[in-house]
């Protein structure tokens, strides 16, 4: 054939490929959210999660060196509450006292220069499994007042040592609120990750059985986003952004590669991918009965999220990634 132009000469060898790839996934990428619990030496799997456990305080600064050593730069930790602690006004989450704030305490100076990003929301708290305080008449989630505790929450975290607080909840006016809040407080210098375009989503079943955090009553559909809208992210986008979001997330990952994209072609500011529990737990499952190449799978969804504009990835895989990254081995669960 005559044929002046041939797309395959730019993929005759792996040497070539090399040169014109695009993107790259790194292990200073890598977010890697871990699992707190009260107590000591206790580590216990989460069921629909294969790999991950909740873990002690002890256990989870193993796992955090484990995770610095292999370059990972960030951790982000979510409580798991008894449900004694548990109110309908979350109010163990502003306890300066809590277990949460011991182990970021704890954390922090155990690895003073990983940075902890800690969790402002009040589901972990909250008897009713809401991300904000609901009105016990009409089951309205309030957005205001839920703010107030948020500030409190964040200063809290703030104090213990959290770099980068990361408001989950959807409510309005948040990042604002605790951007005041903790400049108020001298805490300027803590960041503000926002989670900027969170929707509604089946995908977080498993962190809610990590967590035991299901609602109660209801949905999350008046706070968090209806999944067929994109325009809608535009919109949140132009709020945090204003309120002072340092960076800003998409959750869930990878149903929403286009909602990544289009947020990246309208900021500065540097944009996070969520690949959540389901996410996780939909290629576990399949690995485990040896229906895809978990390897392969990993490192070809993580790379995705770059080409979609992502420039963080917040993962239960990170240490899996970081392992095959690194062109070590990594052991089947
Ligand atoms: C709640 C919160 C959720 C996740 C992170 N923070 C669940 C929810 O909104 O119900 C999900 C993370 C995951 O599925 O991995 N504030």
């Amino acid at each position: 054939m005559e044929l002046p132009i041939r797309a395959r000469r730019n993929r005759k060898n792996s040497a070539i490929r090399d040169l014109i790839r695009e993107n790259h996934l790194t292990v200073k990428d890598l977010i890697a959210p871990l699992f707190v619990i009260d107590g000591k030496g206790q580590q216990i799997p989460i069921k629909s999660m294969p790999g991950q456990a909740r873990l002690t305080v002890d256990l989870m600064i193993e796992k955090a060196r484990n995770l610095w050593e292999l370059g990972i730069p960030c951790v982000s930790l979510f409580p798991a509450l008894e449900e004694s602690l548990k109110n309908s006004s979350a109010t163990e989450s502003y306890n300066p006292n809590n277990f949460y704030q011991k182990a970021i305490k704890s954390l922090k100076s155990a690895l003073p220069e990983l940075l902890i990003m800690t969790d402002v929301a009040l589901d972990p708290y909250s008897s009713d499994g809401h991300d904000g305080l609901v009105d016990s008449e009409t089951g309205e989630i309030l957005n205001d007042q839920t703010i107030e505790i948020l500030a409190k929450m964040a200063i809290c975290q703030a104090q213990s040592g959290s770099d980068i607080v990361g408001p989950s909840d959807m409510m309005d006016g948040r990042v604002g609120a605790i951007r005041t809040a903790l400049d108020q407080a001298s805490y300027e210098n803590v960041s503000i990750m926002a989670y900027t375009a969170k929707y509604a989503s089946s995908f977080y079943g498993p962190f809610r059985d990590a967590l035991d955090s299901a609602p109660k009553g209801g949905d999350k559909k008046t706070y968090q986003m209806d999944y067929a809208n994109g325009t809608e992210a535009l919109r949140e986008l132009q709020l945090d952004q204003l309120e002072g979001a340092d960076i800003m997330m998409v959750k869930p990952g990878l149903p929403y590669l286009d909602v990544i994209y289009r947020l990246k072609q309208n900021t500065t500011l540097p944009i996070a991918a969520y690949n959540v529990s389901g996410e996780y737990a939909m290629i576990k499952a399949a690995a485990q009965n040896g229906w895809l190449d978990e390897a392969g799978v990993i490192l070809e969804m993580l790379t995705a999220f770059k080409r979609a504009g992502a420039d963080m990835i917040l993962t239960y895989f990170a240490e899996d990634a970081a392992k095959l990254l690194s062109g070590s081995k990594v052991s089947a669960e």
